[in-house]
């Protein structure tokens, strides 16, 4: 019995920021932001969008009237948490309507949680081969204006299930995993922003992946030579190619632009337009892979990197499915993310700006999310989801 990745759908903000228009702003050339971090856009969440209605917009078309009652477990990964007790799961859970026999609960660590979430549904489905478990990652991330990080800033959620004889991917059983305590990037709860060592990170983030390989091999995992894509974690596009070409190099391989192109290039697509999603951002640049790769990867393997600042690392692989295509979701992905709405500077200072109001007053919230479900407002410290239309 295969168990993996049946089902994958994304979602992003009804609003961008053009990295163009940031660097105007910055005084920056474009260039770095385009060439130097290989971004293009960033998502700008709307004040009645956060981690909740994005994680349920990217959720919602997972769910049909044959396996809303099957989904046994929702695992929700995140590391921009709206509570220290309440699961953000537990809301998603509602506004999907999914059925009430069903365990929920968030994890986090940094962007790697998922990965976690995905290696605690594997084991939930090889213990019980007819679970259905939702995976689901969301994030928003955010620096603050004039850092070195605010070019890096974005959002995302990305759901996905896991069951047994997936349409999509193969998740192998080897996996390695390399964690170290250390102060890259983190976001002490009286934050709203993150904090963190740029440089560092970066040099961290190619520390965890060397050991996670090194890990990786040592459990008997597949060779460099036999795979045939890549997917990494994408804080920006060209952290992805300076890790891949790492990697080539680990293994004595000498990594020409025509190879890098091939064998992670089409996983870049989505990033480019949302910016870092954090704990979504590696499943995303999945998802762009299997929508946006020119070749048929039916039985082709991929290697996958996913790594969360603080840190933990885990380098793990996966086997494309044969009739894969005729199950992605890629026309809605491009439509979704066609459909944005450009902001300009000012409004964007507006928008991820805002913070939601702590003093336990009335609040209500504009209508101004895209999509099928909003944050209509926050009355006595509770947050108020509804449906759009409602
Ligand atoms: P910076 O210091 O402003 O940028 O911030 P820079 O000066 O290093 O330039 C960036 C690149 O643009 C360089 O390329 C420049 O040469 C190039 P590189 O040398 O690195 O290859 N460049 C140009 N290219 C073309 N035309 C030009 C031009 N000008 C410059 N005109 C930094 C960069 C990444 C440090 C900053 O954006 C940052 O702090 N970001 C946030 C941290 C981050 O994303 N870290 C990534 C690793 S950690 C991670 O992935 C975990 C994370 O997702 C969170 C989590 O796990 O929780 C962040």
């Amino acid at each position: 019995m295969s168990i993996g990745i049946d089902d994958i759908s994304f979602y992003s903000s009804g609003m961008y920021l053009p990295l163009a228009t940031l660097a105007e702003h910055n005084g920056e050339d474009p260039d770095k932001y385009r060439i130097g971090l290989g971004q293009d856009r960033m998502g700008v969440p709307s004040q009645d969008e956060d981690i909740v209605t994005l994680a349920a917009n990217a959720g919602r078309p997972l769910v049909t009237d044959d396996n809303r009652n099957s989904i046994s477990t929702i695992l929700f990964a995140t590391e921009s948490s709206i509570d220290q007790s309440k699961a953000a799961g537990v809301y998603v859970h509602r506004l999907l309507q999914l059925g009430s026999n069903c365990r929920v609960v968030e994890l986090k660590q940094a962007c790697y949680s998922a990965t976690a979430a995905l290696q605690m549904a594997c084991g939930i489905v090889a213990r019980k081969p007819d679970a259905q478990v939702m995976v689901i990652a969301s994030d928003i991330a955010r620096y603050g204006f004039g850092t070195p990080g605010e070019a890096t800033q974005g959002c995302g959620a990305v759901a996905f299930i896991v069951k047994s004889n997936p349409r999509l991917l193969s998740i192998h059983a080897e996996s390695g995993c390399y964690s170290e305590d250390v102060m890259d990037f983190w976001r002490p709860n009286y934050r709203d922003t993150a904090l963190v060592d740029g440089k560092y990170s970066t040099i961290i983030y190619l520390k965890a992946l060397r050991q996670s390989w090194k890990n990786y091999e040592e459990a008997g995992g597949l060779a460099f030579d036999q795979f045939s894509r890549f997917c990494y974690h994408l804080p920006f596009g060209k952290m992805a190619e300076k890790a891949h070409r790492k990697l080539a190099v680990t293994n004595g391989v000498s990594m020409t632009d025509e190879l890098l192109e091939q064998q992670i290039g089409a996983s870049l697509h989505y990033s480019r337009q949302i910016g870092n999603s954090y704990s979504a951002a590696l499943y995303i640049g999945i998802a762009s892979l299997l929508e946006n790769d020119a070749e048929d990867l039916s039985g082709k393997h991929i290697g996958l990197f996913s790594y969360g600042s603080g840190c933990v690392g885990e380098f793990f692989s996966a086997t494309v499915q044969p009739g894969y295509r005729e199950h992605a979701r890629r026309q809605a992905h491009v439509d979704m993310l066609e459909q944005r709405q450009e902001l300009d500077y000012p409004s964007y200072v507006v928008h991820f700006g805002r913070s939601v109001p702590a003093d336990g007053g009335r609040h209500d919230f504009a209508e101004e999310a895209a999509g099928y479900y909003r944050l209509a407002g926050v009355h006595d410290h509770k947050r108020i989801y509804t449906e759009i239309g409602d």
